[in-house]
């Protein structure tokens, strides 16, 4: 087994995945910041591979949100290389280019996620102005916590290393401190011996 705790990515994906495996058919299953496709690709696998020894949930849908075409685009790229076409020919899999703040417009009104992801940030490689912001993100997690299905999970992957992400950390920690106790549960994962302000993981359960 790799060694989980040393790769934040990873775990976060990891410790969502029984809630995807145990989620009632048909999943709904939501990227918010799909980036270069890495989270994404590893959800399909999770929800439509052959191979993966997690789930295949049929039918199932997967939506990957970025603010930029060439994430997009990249994104459908590596899930096409790696035999997904299929599945974003159908539909199962939908990419959509906006901005997570209005991830409600994304999908129908009744329908509910039994997983939500963010990776924070800036997309690696690329123009590190066009980064995640406390205010569209704070909107985006509150969106994120009303389109979850009960005992879903919102996972949110931080890094407090950049200025936006310092006061994308503090806004978060503070919406997140003040959800009512008796309608979710939130734990959060640091890393305190690592320097230079490791990623965290901010995980949010509806009750
Ligand atoms: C760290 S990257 C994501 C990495 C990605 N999950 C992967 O596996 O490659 C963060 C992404 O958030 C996107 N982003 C920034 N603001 C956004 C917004 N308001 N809505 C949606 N995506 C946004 C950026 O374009 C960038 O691609």
């Amino acid at each position: 087994m790799d060694n989980l705790i040393t790769k934040t990515t990873e775990l976060a994906l990891h410790l969502i995945q029984p809630y995807i495996k145990n989620a009632p058919a048909p999943a709904f299953i939501i990227d918010a910041t799909c980036g270069n496709g890495h989270d994404t690709l590893a959800l399909a696998k999770m929800l439509f591979g052959s191979n993966t020894g997690v789930v295949q949930h049929t039918p199932a849908r997967l939506l990957a949100i970025d603010i930029q075409p060439e994430a997009i685009a990249q994104t459908e790229a590596l899930l096409c290389e790696a035999g997904f076409s299929g599945e974003v020919a159908d539909g199962r899999i939908s990419l959509i280019c906006g901005s997570h703040a209005d991830l409600t417009d994304f999908f129908p009104s009744d329908a509910e996620a039994a997983a939500i992801i963010f990776n924070l940030g800036y997309l690696p490689g690329s123009d590190k102005t066009i980064t995640t912001t406390a205010e569209t993100t704070v909107k985006a997690a509150e969106a994120a916590l009303g389109a979850l299905q009960e005992n879903g999970i919102l996972s949110i992957t931080i890094y407090s290393g950049h200025e936006a992400g310092a006061r994308e950390k503090e806004a978060l920690m503070a919406f997140a401190s003040e959800l009512d106790p008796h309608l979710y549960h939130v734990a959060y994962v640091s890393m305190p011996n690592q320097r230079n302000h490791p990623p965290e993981i901010l995980l949010i359960t509806k009750k």
